[in-house]
């Protein structure tokens, strides 16, 4: 873990220059997810990097909680969200978040699950967080066979300059979903290859 984070610390600035790759399918999602939203809503974000996401959605929902393991992202998050008084940044992994009385009622994990070691434990750690008629927005690139990816990784990762990665097709991934309970609401791809957005309800 520790050296994932240390990974994600050197990418932040980096991270933040970055352009969003769709651009219109970012802004897609964007709305798509804020369709769950009311002003009282209490949302979770987790892996939420540079705070990109959370700026956009947080003015429009009762409370926002976001999470990352990397201490650099958070930094450049918090100094893009002043101002913004129902947004709160915490370092720390899904595990250690703890849910409000009544649970959560939307949680977002954008562009994270393929970056765990166990995306089933997280999701089943997502189901628990959930008020019941809850929602968990997810975005995840979805790779079943990853080619040359699969050997460089690894490698990559040992010498500490690429992240773990994990390879799953996007059917597995809607499995993992309803295995832990989850309803899929709602499943979109932009394209083929592009990552799987995902609203899976946890039922009421
Ligand atoms: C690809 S970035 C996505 C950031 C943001 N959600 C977005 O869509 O731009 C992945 C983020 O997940 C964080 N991350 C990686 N592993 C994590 C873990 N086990 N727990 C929490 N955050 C993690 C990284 O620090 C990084 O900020």
């Amino acid at each position: 873990m520790a050296a994932n984070a240390k990974f994600w610390d050197r990418l932040a600035k980096r991270y933040a220059r970055s352009p969003v790759s769709n651009e219109a399918a970012y802004q897609t999602k964007l709305a798509k997810t804020q369709a769950y939203f009311t002003p009282d809503s209490r949302v979770l974000e987790f892996g939420c990097g540079t705070g990109s996401t959370a700026i956009v959605h947080a003015p429009l929902v009762g409370d926002y909680l976001a999470t990352d393991i990397s201490s650099k992202m958070l930094e450049i998050a918090r100094g893009k969200a002043e101002g913004i008084g129902n947004l709160r940044f915490v370092q720390g992994v899904l595990e250690d978040v703890s849910a409000p009385e009544g649970g959560f009622d939307v949680v977002l994990g954008m562009s994270i699950l393929h970056l765990l070691e166990d995306k089933e434990a997280a999701i089943a750690k997502v189901f628990d967080l959930l008020k019941p008629g809850g929602v968990f927005v997810s975005s995840t690139v979805c790779m079943e066979r990853g080619g040359i990816l699969k050997v460089i990784l690894p490698i990559g990762r040992y010498f500490g300059f690429l992240p773990l990665v994990r390879f799953f097709a996007a059917g597995a991934l809607e499995d993992s979903m309803k295995t832990a309970g989850f309803e899929i609401e709602h499943s979109w791809r932009p394209t083929p290859k592009s990552a799987l957005f995902l609203v899976a309800r946890k039922p009421a």
